[in-house]
C-alpha cells in the first residue's frame, strides 16, 4: 500500500514538473488562429506566407492553422467555414478578390469569431463584418507611381505635355483589391497629364508567366510602347522578357514600372533593365502577432493599420539590394 502511495506521489510529482517546465507556455490565454491565404501567385505571396508563420511559430501562446485556396475563392469560403466549426479565436484572412465574402463573413460575426484582414480587403459593403484591415495601400501605390513616372519623364525631357505618353498596363487579379486600387491610384495621378494614355490593358493575373504572354500581345499589336505600368514586379519580369525577346531594350526603349519590391526587380533595375519598383512589404507577421496579441489582451484596434513603405529606382537600389529580405 506504501509503495503504491510512493509511485503515486512520484507520478503526481513528475506531471506537475511536465506541466511547468515540459509544456511551458507563457502566461496568458494560448490562442488558435486560422489563416486563410489565397495561394502562392507571386514571390511576393510566398515571403507573405513565411512571414506569417515564422511570427506565429515563434510565439507559443499561438497554435496558427493554415489554409491555401489555391486561388480559389470557394476554397476560402470553406476554410473560413471549418475554422468557424473548430472554433478558432480569430480568423487571419486574404481576400482573393474584393466580393462575394459577405455571407461567411456574416456567420462568423455570428459565431463571435473576429476577423482580421490582412493584405487585401473586401469590398465596402461588407466592412463592417471584419474587425480591422492591415497591409499596405494599394490606393496610394498606383499613385505613387504616377508621380514617378511623372518627374522622370521630366527628367529625361521625354514629355512636353503635348505629345502622348503611350501606356499598356498589366493588370493584377481582376477583381482583387490590389488590382482595383493600384488602377484607381495611377488613373488620379494621370489627371495631371492629359496627353498620357493607356493604350492597352489587361490582367496577367500576378503572375511572371501570364505577364510575359500579355506583353508579348501587346508588342505584337502595337509597336508604339512608351510605358508598361505593371501592378506587381513579378508580371514586369515577365514583361522584360518580352520586351528583349521582341528586340527591344526594358528600361530603355520602354519604361517599365513594377510594384512590391521584390529582389528580382532590385536586380532588374541595378541592370537597367526595370526603372523603378513602388514597395509593398509583405512582411506583415510581425505586425499581424501585435495586433492579435493587443486584441487577446483585451485593447481596441485601430480600423486600419497601415505598413510603411518606400519606392526604389536607379538611385537607391543597388545601396538596398543586400539588405532586401525578399
Ligand atoms: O496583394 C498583394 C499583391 O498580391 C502583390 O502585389 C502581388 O505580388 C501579390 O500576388
Amino acid at each position: 500500500m506504501r509503495k503504491w502511495k510512493m509511485a503515486l506521489a512520484i507520478l503526481v510529482v513528475a506531471a506537475l514538473v511536465f506541466t511547468m517546465v515540459g509544456c511551458a507556455k507563457p502566461a496568458g490565454k494560448n490562442w488558435v488562429v486560422g489563416f486563410s491565404q489565397i495561394g502562392s501567385e507571386s514571390e511576393w505571396r510566398t515571403a507573405d506566407t513565411i512571414s506569417v508563420q515564422n511570427a506565429f511559430n515563434e510565439d507559443p501562446s499561438f497554435t496558427l492553422i493554415y489554409s491555401d485556396a489555391q486561388q480559389k475563392q470557394e476554397n476560402q469560403i470553406k476554410a473560413v467555414r471549418s475554422f468557424i466549426a473548430r472554433k478558432v479565436n480569430v480568423i487571419l484572412f486574404t481576400a482573393l478578390v474584393e466580393t462575394g465574402y459577405g455571407p461567411v463573413l456574416q456567420e462568423a460575426k455570428q459565431a463571435g469569431i473576429p476577423v482580421v484582414m490582412i493584405d487585401r480587403d473586401v469590398q465596402e459593403a461588407d466592412r463592417g463584418l471584419r474587425l480591422t484591415i492591415m497591409g499596405s495601400d494599394f490606393v496610394k501605390e498606383g499613385e505613387k507611381a504616377a508621380a514617378w513616372l511623372g518627374d522622370y519623364l521630366k527628367k529625361i525631357g521625354k514629355d512636353d505635355g503635348k505629345k502622348a505618353i503611350n501606356i499598356v498596363e498589366l493588370q493584377g487579379t481582376t477583381g482583387s483589391a490590389p488590382a482595383i486600387d493600384r488602377k484607381t491610384g495611377f488613373a488620379n495621378g494621370m489627371k495631371d497629364h492629359p496627353n498620357w494614355k493607356i493604350t492597352r490593358s489587361q490582367t496577367g493575373n500576378f503572375t511572371t508567366a501570364e505577364g510575359k504572354a500579355v506583353m508579348e500581345a501587346f508588342l505584337k499589336a502595337d509597336k508604339k510602347i512608351d510605358v508598361l505600368y505593371a501592378h506587381n514586379d513579378g508580371m514586369a519580369l515577365g514583361a522584360i522578357q518580352a520586351i528583349k525577346e521582341a528586340g527591344l531594350k526594358p528600361g530603355k526603349d520602354i519604361i517599365v514600372i513594377g510594384v512590391d519590391g521584390v529582389k528580382g526587380a532590385f536586380q532588374a533595375i541595378v541592370a537597367g533593365e526595370q526603372n523603378v519598383t513602388v514597395e509593398c512589404s509583405p512582411l506583415l507577421g510581425p505586425q499581424a502577432v501585435q495586433a492579435i496579441r493587443d486584441l487577446r489582451d483585451g485593447k481596441k484596434l485601430p480600423g486600419r493599420i497601415w505598413t510603411i513603405e518606400s519606392i526604389f529606382d536607379a538611385s537607391n537600389a543597388a545601396a538596398a539590394l543586400p539588405t532586401r529580405q525578399y
